[in-house]
């Protein structure tokens, strides 16, 4: 990891202490020097390290900038995986969320292991409760303010007004069905992902990034690059507002 800023430096330091206080990486940790086949952690057992941040049913934790995965189909599950593992995604300087799951996926290791999360994820059923903070009758929906620094003009995205899903849906007609199909389920053939089970907070960074060129730059990336042209077709934030208020209907 050449490069690591000091910001990127103190926030995986957070990251890490969190992820050890709370074990949540613990068993999947202890499986993974086991691995003497080629079986792989259970899909369901090694979901529990990715809770943690996704959220107990994949449902997403927006105070950690991690999106909700419920249902996002096995084979983009996989090829995303398999770019943080080959640091396609997430090295930039910039992208302090892509940098925890190149650290997490230290302790994927195998394919076996990927393939099977990420079948299992695709089994979840998205749209799960918030992840909640206090317990029975004071349980309240947790805040989404984030419990570490992180100074980048991706942070907080905002748009001059609130996507409008009526200039949003003449956008995706017209640039975005050709991939991610009308219905917005994407298209396997053609390597575009499910956008329907995505949450508008972390499509319109994703879509920030792709016109920066901070993911899909990486000359190995070819799917990724797809999305740069478009992306940059986008006129400005508002577009990218309006295009995910549409996409949230679908
Ligand atoms: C330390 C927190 C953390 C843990 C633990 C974690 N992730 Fe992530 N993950 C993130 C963040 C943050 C992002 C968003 C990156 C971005 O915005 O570009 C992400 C992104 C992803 C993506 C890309 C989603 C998309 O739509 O492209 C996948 C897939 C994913 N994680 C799977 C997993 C799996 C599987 C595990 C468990 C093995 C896991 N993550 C564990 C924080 C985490
Ligand atoms: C030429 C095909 C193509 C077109 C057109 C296209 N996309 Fe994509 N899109 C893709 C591919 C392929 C990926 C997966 C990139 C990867 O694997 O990293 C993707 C990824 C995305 C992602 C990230 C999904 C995630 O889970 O992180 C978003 C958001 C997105 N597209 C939105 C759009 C929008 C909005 C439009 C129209 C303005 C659009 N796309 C047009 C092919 C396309």
């Amino acid at each position: 990891m050449g490069g690591i800023s000091f910001q990127k430096f103190k926030y995986l330091l957070f990251i890490g202490f969190a992820l050890t206080t709370f074990g949540a990486a613990s068993s999947a940790s202890a499986q993974m020097y086991k691995a003497g086949t080629d079986d792989g952690v259970p899909g369901e057992e090694m979901f529990q390290a990715c809770g943690f941040c996704h959220g107990n049913q994949g449902q997403g934790r927006q105070r950690l900038d991690a999106p909700p995965i419920a249902g996002l189909q096995a084979w983009y599950v996989e090829r995303q995986l398999n770019n943080f593992d080959n640091e396609i995604r997430g090295m930039h300087a910039e992208d302090l969320p892509g940098a925890q799951m190149i650290v997490i996926n230290g302790i994927l290791r195998n394919e076996a292991t990927i393939k099977n999360v990420a079948a299992y994820i695709e089994t979840l059923e998205p749209g799960g409760p918030p992840m909640m903070r206090g317990r029975g009758e004071n349980a309240v929906p947790e805040p989404l303010e984030r419990p570490f620094n992180w100074e980048s003009e991706y942070a907080f995205l905002n748009p001059p007004a609130p996507g409008d899903p009526d200039d949003g849906a003449k956008i995706y007609n017209s640039m975005c069905t050709i991939c991610h199909a009308a219905n917005g389920i994407g298209n396997q053939t053609l390597g575009a992902p499910n956008l329907t089970v995505l949450a508008p907070w972390y499509m319109e960074r994703q879509l920030e990034y792709f016109q920066d060129g901070i993911r899909g730059s990486d000359p190995q990336d070819v799917f990724g690059a797809q999305m740069l042209t478009f992306a940059k077709l986008l006129a400005d934030d508002q577009a990218i507002a309006d295009v995910v208020a549409y996409i949230d209907t679908l």
